[in-house]
């Protein structure tokens, strides 16, 4: 089984995202899910209900209730019926800056309430460059994941900051050595993430240890984003 999951970060108005939901293919086979703007998810999950597509949200706070003006805990996603969270997206880690002790707390708070979670990591440039992306993922992945024994419900996206948005994705052999890399600290799902697209999704999936894709901008396309359900149909 692949994982495609749609990340639409801070995009489209609801009506944009209301057409967008309803056009999204599902599948028997594979699993697909979106992350919406938490404001839409709920509204989300209606359209896309009937069909096998889970939703989620993109972020939560680690604290279940209290004066923490404009943020959503776990507890409250899980209430709603929300089936994922994202957790750790380097545009949280850059522009939130969310510390590994931040994101360990979270992905602690989401395995409590039984959330499946998608944990992301990945190197900068400037660390691949200077050979260090192998120390910072596993760095990412152990600090992520200190103190939790269970992680059944927890999935992996490799997401190279470099590639994320840049159009310039991994290469299918880069992206399967660090997914190799990463289930040899813990064996669990790994996807990849960053300038996925319906050009390189065959080949990215097609890798040993790519087990899906964790998709930006084309997830935000209908017919693009239904062309990657449709390869991942074929594998
Ligand atoms: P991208 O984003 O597909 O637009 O590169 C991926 C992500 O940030 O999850």
């Amino acid at each position: 089984m692949k994982i495609i999951a749609g990340n639409w970060k801070m995009n489209l108005t609801f009506d944009q995202a209301n057409t967008l939901a309803n056009s999204i293919k599902s599948s028997n086979k594979n699993e697909i899910i979106l992350f919406p703007p938490s404001i839409y998810a709920l509204k989300v999950k209606e359209i896309v209900k009937g069909k096998n597509i889970k939703v989620g949200v993109q972020n939560i706070f680690y604290e279940d209730f209290g004066a923490y003006t404009g943020e959503i805990s776990a507890i409250m996603v899980k209430s709603m019926d929300l089936d994922y969270v994202l957790i750790g997206h380097s545009e949280r880690r850059k522009y939130f800056f969310e510390s590994d002790e931040i994101i360990n707390k979270k992905l602690k708070k989401a395995i409590e309430y039984n959330l499946d979670v998608i944990l992301c990591v990945g190197e900068t440039l400037e660390e691949r460059e200077n050979n260090k992306a192998f120390e910072v993922v596993k760095n990412q992945v152990l600090r992520a994941i200190e103190g939790l024994n269970n992680l059944n419900n927890v999935k992996i996206a490799y997401e190279p900051v470099w590639a994320i948005g840049t159009g310039i994705n991994a290469t299918p052999e880069q992206a399967n050595e660090m997914h190799q890399f990463i289930k040899e600290i813990i064996n669990i799902p790994v996807l990849y993430g960053g300038s996925v697209n319906e050009k390189n999704a065959y080949e990215l999936l097609s890798q040993e240890f790519i087990d899906g894709l964790l998709i930006g901008g084309a997830s935000l396309k209908a017919e693009i984003f239904n062309k990657i359900i449709e390869i991942a149909e074929l594998l």
